[in-house]
């Protein structure tokens, strides 16, 4: 049999992508057990626990720059933090361990546990603070939406790519008093909304999955998570812009602490994520993106999507788990 040579850093990839599996999936169960309890902090130490426990067991020498806060407000998976057993290659980590505690904690669709990995020093580092966001899936020209445009004229322009009229261009928002503005103003032209209480990692995901009926994502987030779905949309194509919101001069001291030195950076994707990434995300709850952590008497079943970017290529992995120690559930 004629062998098949694999270049060792791309074979690590490879086995990488599948090994962050395993991360966010423990992450996704060990939050899935506190659902519906209404304790936002104690699924999401939950989920952190998990994460980390699993992130130290891979063959990497990683970073954390998005995490849960920086190191003198967060114990674990702090913004610095080093993980892995560091018989491996310099890598960044981004982690939202439980993305929507609110979700979880009410049990309402759309948590998930989530990471993106890529190079070390190619993640943007951005602090905990608010980011402007605006998003559209893929096979559009370039140019077609400008985070510095009235919403009005984004979803024109993106109606006029999509060769439909305003009306049927649906944007997807986080539901919050401070979009008032663009929801008049997209349902000025025509355009529907689609309101999420939490959880916009994967409401910019929606934009590129055309199952969801979602075209365009806009609004302000958290920055974290802006960054985190940059890695999704690098893996999966679409456009993205954003832009952080410094808007205390502890914020600005902060960000310049983390090496960013124009607050007013207007971001693409290639800024925010600035080499390949792979991006996973396990369903804690049931979601448009994904299904929840199912419990049976034997068995635990999770589904996962993991995209690489260096191809495209998108898994969904179903699992199902029967060794319920290793999820500490003993
Ligand atoms: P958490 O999981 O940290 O609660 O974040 C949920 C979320 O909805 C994010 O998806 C979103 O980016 C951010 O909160 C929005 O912040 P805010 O709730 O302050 O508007």
């Amino acid at each position: 049999m004629a062998s098949i040579t694999v270049q060792p850093e791309l074979l690590l990839e490879r086995i990488l992508s599948l090994e962050i599996v395993r991360v966010t999936e423990r992450a996704a169960v060990s939050a899935a057990l506190l659902r519906g309890h209404g304790k936002e902090k104690a699924s999401d130490q939950a989920a952190v626990d998990a994460m980390r426990r699993e992130l130290n067991k891979l063959p990497i020498d990683g970073t954390v720059v998005i995490g849960e806060g920086e190191m003198d407000e967060a114990p674990m998976l702090f913004i610095g933090e080093k993980v892995g057993n560091k018989n491996g290659p310099k890598v960044d980590i981004a982690v939202d361990p439980l993305e929507g505690t609110t979700l979880c904690a009410k049990n309402m669709p759309g948590a998930i546990a989530t990471l993106a990995m890529a190079d070390g020093g190619t993640l943007l580092h951005a602090p905990d603070c608010y980011m402007d966001k605006i998003a559209i899936g893929p096979g559009y020209p370039k140019g077609t939406i400008d985070l510095d445009a009235p919403p009005e004229e984004n979803i024109l322009n993106l109606a006029k790519a999509k060769g439909v009229k305003p009306s049927e261009i649906t944007a997807i928002l986080l539901d919050r008093p401070r979009h008032a503005d663009i929801i008049a103003a997209v349902r000025k032209v025509g355009a529907a909304v689609s309101l999420i209480s939490d959880g916009d990692v994967a409401g910019v995901i929606h934009c590129a999955e055309p199952k969801t009926g979602i075209d365009i994502y806009l609004g302000i987030g958290g920055a974290p998570e802006g960054v985190l779905s940059a890695a999704a949309l690098r893996c999966i194509g679409g456009q993205m812009q954003t832009r952080l919101i410094i808007d205390t001069e502890e914020l600005r001291e902060r960000t310049l602490k983390m090496g960013i030195k124009d607050a007013k950076k207007k971001y693409e994707i290639e800024d925010m994520v600035r080499g390949d990434c792979l991006f996973a995300a396990t369903g804690v709850t049931s979601g448009a993106m994904l299904a929840g952590v199912k419990f049976g008497k034997h068995v635990i079943e999770t589904e996962t999507v993991v995209m690489r970017s260096i191809t495209g290529t998108v898994r969904r992995v179903i699992a199902e788990h029967r060794q319920f120690e290793k999820f500490h559930l003993d």
